[in-house]
């Protein structure tokens, strides 16, 4: 089996966070798979021995990212005129209905693996979701060639109007290499617009950090639920925007997003944040 193949592993982990999204009232009930109820039941008693023993709160780290996410598409949309967004490895997201609802002149395309795109499709259209403005197509971040590649997905954008790509939960799943790989064939694909901009998460490599080992315990049970690896990428906010610029992005903005929670509607974090925003552009 060769490595693009397999990474069909990571999508059971949608479930989870769908889940979790659905629990802090991110997502309507039609978002909510019985496997993601099951799995989130399962990892409630780690979940809780997290956050007690540890100070480590599984569930409002997932917040943190989501919701600075939420904000740059937001000032994006608001302050910068963007019309069209990609959700790229949307699995069961919410973002897409939310933003669709609230801004009715966006365009919004969801995509994934074949067959998660295809489970997304069907949900969305079950409800009657879906239409001209909010689609949903099959991408494969690791093909370089043919239907599920990026440049196919890429085609079907307006490249006069303004883009914003967002990757949530995927970029740790893959060796540095592998997703810098990534990284530049997507900056390349944003030099096609006028204005390009890209916003994921990352989980950095910070040994220093007070829950350090606990981290890594936490996303070596993370690697083993998913029968994969959960590598940690950068050890600082300086070495993530040098490794954004080096593949290819111009201006690279790094978010830590547990600095100001009160303003995403979250509690003060006590700890120092684990979870970092990246804002880069093309
Ligand atoms: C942890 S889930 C995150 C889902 C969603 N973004 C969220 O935050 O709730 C990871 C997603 O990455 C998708 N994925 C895995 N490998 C991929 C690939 N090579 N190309 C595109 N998507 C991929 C999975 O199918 C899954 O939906």
């Amino acid at each position: 089996m060769t490595e693009r193949a397999s990474s069909a592993h990571i999508s059971p982990s949608a479930h989870y966070t769908g889940y979790v999204w659905y629990r802090h009232r991110l997502a309507e009930p039609a978002f909510v798979t019985g496997f993601g109820r099951f799995v989130h039941g399962l990892l409630s008693p780690i979940s809780w021995a997290a956050r007690v023993g540890f100070d480590l709160d599984i569930e409002q780290l997932l917040l943190q990212r989501h919701l600075q996410i939420d904000a740059q598409l937001t000032a994006a949309i608001e302050q910068d005129g963007v019309t069209q967004v990609v959700e790229i490895a949307c699995g069961l997201s919410p973002r897409g209905r939310r933003f669709t609802t609230r801004y009715p002149q966006l365009r919004y395309l969801e995509a994934d693996l074949p067959a998660m795109a295809a489970r997304k499709r069907g949900l969305l259209g079950a409800q009657g979701w879906l239409g001209a403005r909010h689609r949903v197509r099959a991408v494969d971040i690791l093909a370089e060639q043919g239907e599920q590649s990026l440049a196919a997905l890429f085609a079907e954008l307006d490249p006069e109007q303004p883009v914003v790509v967002i990757t949530e939960g995927l970029v740790n799943y893959f060796p540095l290499a592998l997703i810098e790989s990534f990284w530049a064939r997507l900056a390349e694909q944003l030099r096609g617009f006028p204005q390009g901009r890209y916003l994921t998460e990352l989980y950095p490599d910070l040994k220093e950090h007070p829950r350090y080992r606990q981290l890594r315990w936490g996303v070596g049970l993370i690697g083993r639920l998913t029968r994969g690896d959960y590598p940690l990428h950068y050890s600082s906010n300086e070495a993530i925007a040098e490794g954004f610029q080096r593949c290819g992005f111009r201006q690279v903005q790094v978010f830590d997003p547990s600095r100001d929670a009160p303003a995403l509607g979250l509690a003060p974090s006590r700890a120092a944040g684990l979870v970092r925003v990246i804002e880069a552009r093309a």
